[in-house]
Formats: C-alpha cells, structure tokens, sequence
C-alpha cells in the first residue's frame, strides 16, 4: 500500500501534486487581483491600449493626459466606480475559484480510489509492486435521512469529519472535562449526542455543541437509565446516520483525555481505524500464539493467530459501505442477543472469516499507534516508568482499564500539560478493586 498511498495522498489525504497546482493558480488569480485593486487605472487604461489599439483617443487619454475637462473627470470617475466593482466581483471569483480547487483535489483523490476499487482488470506487476485495496469509496450521502442533523454537521465538521460523543446526564462531570481538554487542544469539529434533556441543557449553558436526537421509545429509555455498556449499544444505531450524511466520524468515549488534535494523526485508509486494548506491540498488533498439546507428541505444537480486541470506545469510521454493513450487523446482534458485550461483538464482526454457514465482513481495518492513542494500561504499567517514553506526548488517552477515571484523567492533564512530573506516581498499575 506504501507506493501507491505516496502516489496518491499524503497522510492527510490531500493530492500533493494537484494541491501545488492549485496554490499556484490561486496565488497567480489573487495577485493579478490585487494589483488590479491597487494600481485600477494603470492596469485597465494600459490593457485597454494593447487591446484596442484604435479605440477613440479618449481612452488613450485616460493614462497620458494630466488635464482634463470637468466632464471628462466625472466620466471617468465613473469608469472607475465601475472598474472597481468588477474588480470587487473578479476577487469574489478567484476566492470562489480557490475553494472549488481545493474541493475538486479531494474529489480527484476519492475518484481515483474508486475507480481503483470498481475499474478494470488488472495484470499483476512485479515482485514486490502489488497492492490490493484497503481504501473502499465513500457512498454518495444522503441528507434526506436526517436534515436537521445535516444542517448542524454542515457547521461543525471540517473536511466532513468529526468527533461525536454520546453522553447521558450520569457522566457530566466527565464530559466537562472531556470537554475542556478538546477545547484546550483546539478541535472545533466534535459534536455532544445528548440522549436526554440535562445533557442538552449541560451542554448549551457550557457553549458545547450538542445535538438532541428526537425521541425513539427504545434508545430514550436504555439512554436515560442505562450503565455504560448499554449505551455503548446505541452507539451504532445512531452513528448510522452520520455516515450516511457523509461523515467520517470518530467515535469517542469521553473517558479520554485529549493532548493533540486526532485527525492530525488518522491515516484514513481503511473502513475502520481503532484504538487497541493492546498493551505492547504483540498484543496490539497481532501475533502467533503457539498451542502446546504434548499428547500429539511429533504435532505437539498448534499455531494461533491473536490480536488484543479493538477499543469500541474510540475508533475512526469512514462513510463506506462496509462500514455501514459493521454497524448493522452489530446493531442488530445486540439487539437479539441481550447478553452480548457491544465490544466483543463489534470485533468478532471485523476479524472472524467467512466460513459454512456465516459470511464474515469484508472491511478493511487499521490499529491505532498504540503510543498516541494509548490505552491506561500502556500509560500506567509500561509507560511511566520508562524514561524514554514518558517523553513521548500521546494523541490521547483513554482511561478504559482504571475504575477511578476523572481521577487519573486529572493526573494525566497534570503530568502531560502541566508538566508535574509526579503526577502519575501515587496510582497503581490496576485498580484496588
Ligand atoms: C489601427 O490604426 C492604424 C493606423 O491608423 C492602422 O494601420 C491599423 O490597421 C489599425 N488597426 C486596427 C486593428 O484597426
Ligand atoms: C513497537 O513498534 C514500533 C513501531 O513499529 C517500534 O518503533 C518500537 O520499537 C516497537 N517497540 C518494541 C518494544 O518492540
């Protein structure tokens, strides 16, 4: 995926040849504007004479004589106004121009992608060049499912990307804090799914951007009593909506504290990028477990695959169709299976193959760095007590493995923010129970 994820995008998903392109047109239109702005009659008089070499001598005049006839004088300040106000709408459509440049480059790069994804076939190249396709197209949005929530992501998202939390009013405290770390860290595209009223009112008196979804008998009652794993289900119903508007979203808990703006630090080319529950590399990323069984003496040995399962509290999803295929499937397993954990399902959906009598999901998936986007596990058993890494500065990070939450929330603002380098010190590795 490297060469063509070079070719194409950069880490952010812009074109770098079609955005240099771009910025030298821009800065070409909006010189030629400006110049024309300062210098108006220099610059029109001068091409109206390599224009229209024979026009009347009045308009040779305009630049070589000094002395001009009242009359002539108002004429020409007229010519002027009106010079002016086309030079005024000229500037409006350099900007206009500008602006559906850099809109086009992102779509050259998702044409690209999905023509990749639906085009012909292919001979494979050499050793060594093939890539197959994790980047999948985003649908065609649709605002009919849900205008009103249209409207508010127009103002929120940028790049058609966001963070969204779901919060009832059991957990304020937490999302003032939530709040004040993304404040301070300078994200304007999050979003507050408030699933009752408190939550709405919470949100408008601390200038939190908040959306109310309309009632459902369902999703209102499990949102206003339900614990954390019951609301955690409700996730996936309603980020359905999001995607289908068109939206990437990043889907936060708001047990996490953040140090540094996410979608600086997303790849964006898979249907799903989550945080892990990893708590080193092996576990994160995936390794060969060996299964030792003595009594097949010569085969004592049986190799399995592990991976520590994805954080469901925090992962990026992208408009695609397997994304949303994630989503329904998951959504309608937790709603026929009451037991079910909503994590564990979402990750048996995303790992396990295809076999008889079950087709798996075919979505592409990427685990987050597990140095910026770090479990509190990472932090507290590993990564304060090594020098090296305590200097690293994590994107964020989620307090998903401790009990006493806002507490060591705090401690990492303290130790990360302010500085205190003691700040972690007085917690153990794992809770007290
Ligand atoms: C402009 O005027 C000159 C001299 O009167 C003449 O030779 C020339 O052909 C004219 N050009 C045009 C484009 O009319
Ligand atoms: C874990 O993986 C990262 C990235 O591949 C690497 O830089 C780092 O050295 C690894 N850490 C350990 C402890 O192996």
């Amino acid at each position: 995926m490297a060469g063509r994820r070079e070719g194409l995008v950069t880490k952010n998903g812009v074109g770098v040849g079609g955005s240099r392109i771009a910025v030298a047109i821009g800065i070409g239109i909006l010189c030629g504007c400006a110049f024309s702005f300062l210098f108006p009659s220099t610059f029109f008089a001068s091409s109206a004479v390599i224009t229209r070499p024979n026009t009347s001598i009045k308009s040779r005049q305009v630049s070589s004589s000094p002395c001009e006839s009242p009359e002539r004088i108002n004429m020409l300040k007229s010519e002027l106004a009106l010079m002016t106000e086309k030079n005024a709408e000229l500037k409006k459509h350099a900007r206009e121009l500008s602006t559906k440049l850099q809109l086009a480059e992102q779509g050259v790069d998702q044409a690209q992608k999905q023509f990749l994804t639906l085009g012909m076939q292919h001979k494979a190249g050499p050793f060594g060049t093939v890539k197959g396709l994790r980047t999948n197209p985003m649908i065609i949005s649709d605002e009919s499912v849900n205008p009103t929530l249209s409207k508010i992501l127009k103002k929120i998202a940028i790049r058609k990307e966001l963070i969204v939390a779901l919060v009832n009013s059991n957990v304020l405290e937490m999302l003032k804090f939530w709040v004040d770390n993304i404040k301070r860290v300078g994200v304007p595209n999050y979003l507050v799914v408030a699933l009752d009223d408190e939550t709405v009112r919470f949100c408008k008196s601390n200038d939190v951007p908040v959306y109310r979804r309309p009632p459902d008998e369902n999703v209102d009652s499990i949102g206003k009593t339900g614990g954390n794993h019951a609301v955690s289900g409700l996730k996936f119903n309603i980020l359905r909506e999001f995607l289908q508007l068109g939206y990437s979203i990043l889907l936060s808990d708001i047990d996490i504290v953040y140090l540094q703006n996410p979608f600086d630090h997303l790849y964006r080319d898979s249907d799903v990028e989550s945080m892990s529950d990893g708590h080193n590399n092996m576990t994160a990323y995936g390794y060969n477990d060996v299964f030792d069984e003595p009594s097949m003496g010569w085969a004592r040995y049986a190799h399995t695959m592990r991976i520590w399962v994805y954080n469901s509290g925090f992962f990026f999803i992208r408009p695609t169709l397997p994304a949303i295929e994630l989503l329904d499937r998951v959504a309608y397993r937790l709603s026929h299976e009451p037991k079910s954990w909503d994590q564990a399902v979402f990750n048996e959906e995303l790992f396990f193959p295809s076999h008889p009598g079950y087709e798996g999901l075919h979505a592409a998936k990427r685990t987050m760095d597990i140095y910026q986007f770090m479990n509190s596990k990472m932090l507290f058993k590993t990564v304060r007590k090594d020098a090296q890494l305590r200097k690293l500065k994590p994107v964020v990070v989620h307090a998903n493995y401790h009990p006493d939450k806002l507490q060591r929330m705090k401690a990492i603002v303290e130790f990360y923010v302010d500085q205190k380098q003691n700040a972690l010190d007085t917690f153990p590795d794992g809770s007290d129970w």
